[in-house]
């Protein structure tokens, strides 16, 4: 029996490949590297000392999702596959639409017709849009406000919907707060194209004199700094809640959300100030007016993932910036 990663090629879908294999656990991932290479393959088999089955596969190739479905003896599936860039998602909506929504609604077609009814489901906090109150909770009202939300938000309708078709199927809407930082060998992280849009990427760049200065986007939000406060949660945490939500649905069906953050805020100067510390050394920062569409803090309740999960962070804000900052140094 083997679990499915959609877009396991990718940052969180690595590290959570790295976790189960970790566990023993048999996997296979379906990838189109549109926004990853092998190589993230290949560091995961060096990490782990095992081997991985790999696909290059497009999930709206449903004829050839079907093959490897039938190829291996698939009982569960992380979909991890999608386009996350919330501007370019806005210049292109349709490609995004295609791509996240058409592409979950080819991957459970083909799922439904292999009688595999148990999925987990990347979504994102951007679901709650402008939250009415802090810290958020999953009873709280959706309401993305940019293309990529919406793609999140119109994909947990699709499922909740299946499950009402048919009560067999067991589905985990995870909403990820702000994924930050890298596996401790420094094999793998996050290394996006272009210049990043992200802090702490863009922090990364900027340590290694690859981008001149970062800009703080506002320091007159209403916050004890007055800069934006996020829930920064390290990767191998996240992925870890991943593993969790597997045992969850193993013998259960339903649909079940659960927020992945620490539970914890902190601002952008707090960012600033932690990297520099535990890297010793200097970040070349300006503060310039608020980003458009920015909210000014956001972070998690994270309290039903503790109690129904058994899922709790172990990893500090120092971790990741040490782990973030050791994965630039290795790989760029
Ligand atoms: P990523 O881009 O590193 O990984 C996504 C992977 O999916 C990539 O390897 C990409 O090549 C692959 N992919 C994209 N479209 C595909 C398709 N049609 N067929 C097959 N493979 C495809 O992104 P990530 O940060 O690892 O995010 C994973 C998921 O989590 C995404 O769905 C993202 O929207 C969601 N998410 C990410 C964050 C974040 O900050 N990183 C926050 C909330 C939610
Ligand atoms: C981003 C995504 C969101 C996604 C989330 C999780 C955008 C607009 N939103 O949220 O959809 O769910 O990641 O990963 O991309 N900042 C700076 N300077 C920079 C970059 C960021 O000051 O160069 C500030 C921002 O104003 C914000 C904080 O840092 O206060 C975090 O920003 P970022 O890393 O882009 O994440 P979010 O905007 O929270």
């Amino acid at each position: 029996m083997s679990v499915l990663l959609t877009g396991g090629a990718g940052y969180i879908g690595s590290h959570t490949a790295v976790e189960l294999l970790n566990l023993d656990k048999e996997i296979v991932i379906v990838d189109n590297f549109s926004n990853s290479k092998m190589s993230s393959i290949e560091n995961v088999k060096k990490i782990t000392g095992k081997d991985v089955k790999v696909y290059n596969a497009d999930i709206r190739d449903k004829e050839g999702i079907d093959k490897i479905f039938k190829e291996n003896n698939v009982e569960e599936v992380i979909h991890f596959a999608g386009l996350k860039a919330v501007g370019e998602s806005t210049e292109k909506p349709l490609e995004y639409y295609d791509n996240n929504v058409n592409g979950t609604i080819c991957l459970l077609e083909v799922m439904k017709e292999n009688n595999v009814k148990k999925i987990i489901f990347s979504s994102s906090a951007t679901v709650y849009g402008i939250s009415e109150k802090l810290p958020i909770t999953e009873n709280m009202k959706v309401s993305a406000f940019n293309v990529y939300g919406r793609t999140k938000e119109m994909i947990e309708y699709i499922l909740k919907d299946l499950y009402e078709s048919d009560k067999t199927w067991s589905v985990v809407l995870l909403r990820y707060f702000n994924p930050i930082g890298a596996h401790e060998s420094g094999l793998i992280g996050e290394n996006p194209n272009g210049i990043p849009n992200n802090l702490m990427p863009y922090i990364n760049k900027v340590a290694a004199g690859k981008l001149e200065c970062l800009s703080v986007f506002g320091n007159d939000y209403d916050t004890p700094d007055g800069t934006g406060i996020r829930d920064y949660i390290h990767v191998v945490d996240l992925a870890l809640g991943h593993v969790k939500s597997l045992e969850k649905i193993k013998n259960t069906s339903g649909v079940f959300i659960y927020n992945l953050g620490t539970g914890v805020g902190y601002s952008v100067l707090d960012i600033i100030n932690a990297f520099e510390k535990v890297n010793n050394l200097k970040i070349n920062y300006k503060i310039v007016s608020r980003r458009p569409g920015d909210i000014a803090v956001c972070y998690a309740d994270a309290t039903k993932a503790r109690t129904e999960l058994g899922w709790v962070t172990t990893k500090t804000l120092e971790d990741m910036c040490k782990d973030s900052w050791r994965f630039e140094q290795n790989n760029n």
